[in-house]
């Protein structure tokens, strides 16, 4: 155990916590990991990863004589000179975020503490909950403590390169004191930009930064739609525009619109918080209009390929809100899959890992089967609706995908193929903003 290191406390174990847990035990800290989820704590005792995330499973058992887990907040306050908070912040029916998680921990950490603790919020969270952060904890506790937020980038599916090779680490601090400790803590990390802010820009920067990346995609698949009306490519129009070093050439494909847990809560709380601090952000309202839409024109495109939708049967590629991910929040899927069934469709579904998550959010529906082997789904099938660019279905035999098929029909949502090479198979190929 090297003395010299601060000893770090991750509250809250989902995808953020843990994996910033694990990293960190890859950088040499001793991590304490609390979750009040009982059962998760149990798995990552005996070492089971309680997510889907590439690598995770294996730098956790390779780091575990610094890894502990409990559910215990007291224990782990006590353990840690620096202590994160990586609870969840979901969205309110209204669009803002729910921060009772947080100030919940705030509380038990000011109750728990017996000296002075930096207090690091790595949630997304609006701006001026450091603030808040700051006014529980005093209410609470005589001890000294900082406040600090650094925010989180990472990318579910390549969480762990995110966190250890990111583009820059951003944290927002109020003290001299606490700026110092937290250039200590992120000093394994030299090579990469840390950037010192205070803490409402550093808030402001976590919502900006999804914010302008959900824009991105909006822009694009605004601009798919123009390119069908008018017989243009909207990839090759993308690659045009993202040769441009001030423009970049991600986060510019087209489909059927962002999912995830964060996109669109972020969205919307940015949206919720700007209305109350007084300015109407129509710009962000427009992204997600033009989010919502984009699976609307989706369905459109099945319900103009196969007339009637009941008694069809649909194979549907891909339910995961992207690849390298069992996370199907908000994933596109779940909308286009609803409707379809709920317009009498029988739906033969393939996802390499989200199978599960998708039934336990759908429910139990005899419509929908579910198949590990994606040449299960295209028997007798009607058309391939591709909803997630899993690298697997770059692999499938094509030939063998139509002789199966009662129509050989494939909709992409991903503009996962190349057009020619499919259409010359003999497929009706559709995709988005490409004609
Ligand atoms: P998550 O839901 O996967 O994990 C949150 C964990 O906190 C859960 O395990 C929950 O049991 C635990 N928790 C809740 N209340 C607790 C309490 N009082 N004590 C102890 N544990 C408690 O969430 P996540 O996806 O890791 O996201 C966490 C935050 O990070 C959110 O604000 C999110 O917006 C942000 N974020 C997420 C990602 C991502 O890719 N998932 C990326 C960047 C930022
Ligand atoms: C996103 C951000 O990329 C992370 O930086 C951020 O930390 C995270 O949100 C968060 O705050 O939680 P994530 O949601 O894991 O990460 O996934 P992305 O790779 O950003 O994809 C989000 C959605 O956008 C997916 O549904 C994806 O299919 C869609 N997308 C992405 C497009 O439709 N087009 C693109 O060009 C890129």
């Amino acid at each position: 155990m090297n003395k010299n290191l601060p000893q770090l406390t991750v509250i809250g174990t989902g995808y953020v916590g843990l994996t910033s847990a694990v990293c960190f035990a890859a950088h040499g800290y001793n991590v304490c990991c609390v979750d009040s989820n009982q059962a998760k704590i149990e798995m990552l005792n005996n070492l089971i990863c309680p997510i889907y995330e590439p690598g995770l499973s294996e730098l956790m058992k390779e780091n575990r004589e610094r890894l502990r887990f409990c559910t215990n907040i007291p224990d782990g306050v006590k353990f840690g000179d620096i202590i994160f908070i990586c609870v969840q912040t979901p969205p309110r029916l209204d669009g803002s975020a729910d921060l009772s998680y947080v100030e919940e921990v705030a509380k038990e950490i000011a109750l728990n503490m017996d000296s002075y603790k930096v207090i690091v919020d790595k949630s997304t969270v609006p701006v001026e909950t450091g603030q808040h952060v700051m006014d529980t904890i005093s209410k609470y506790t005589k001890h000294e403590f900082d406040v600090v937020s650094n925010p989180e980038f990472l990318r579910e599916g390549c969480a762990i390169s995110d966190s250890l090779y990111p583009d820059r680490i951003v944290v927002g601090v109020s003290s001299p004191r606490a700026e110092s400790i937290m250039r200590v803590l992120y000093g394994p990390w030299d090579y990469t930009k840390l950037l010192i802010t205070d803490i409402k820009s550093a808030e402001l920067i976590k919502h900006c930064s999804n914010s302008f990346l959900a824009m991105k995609i909006s822009f694009i698949n605004s601009i798919s739609r123009i390119c069908e009306l008018v017989g243009a490519d909207v990839k090759l129009v993308a690659d045009g525009m993202g040769i441009d070093k001030r423009i970049g050439e991600y986060f510019l494909n087209a489909g059927i619109g962002y999912g995830g847990s964060c996109f669109v809560k972020d969205v919307s709380a940015f949206i919720w918080i700007a209305k109350k601090l007084g300015y109407d952000f129509e710009l962000l309202k427009m992204v997600e209009k033009v989010n919502r839409d984009q699976r609307t024109f989706f369905i459109k495109k099945v319900e103009k390929e196969l007339w009637i939708l009941k008694n069809k049967k649909i194979a549907v590629w891909g339910l995961s809100f992207k690849p390298d991910t069992d996370d199907i929040r908000n994933a596109p899927s779940l909308d286009i899959v609803k409707h379809l069934v709920d317009e009498g469709a029988i739906i033969r579904a393939h996802d390499p890992v989200a199978i599960q998550n998708f039934k336990h959010e759908i429910g139990e529906n005899q419509s929908i089967t579910y198949h590990t082997d994606v040449y299960d789904t295209v028997k007798d099938a009607d058309v391939v609706l591709i909803l997630t660019e899993w690298d697997e279905y770059n692999k499938v035999d094509l030939n063998k995908i139509k002789s199966m098929m009662l129509s050989a029909s494939i909709i992409d949502g991903r503009n996962m193929f190349d057009m020619d090479t499919v259409r010359n198979l003999g497929f009706r190929y559709q995709c988005i903003g490409r004609n």
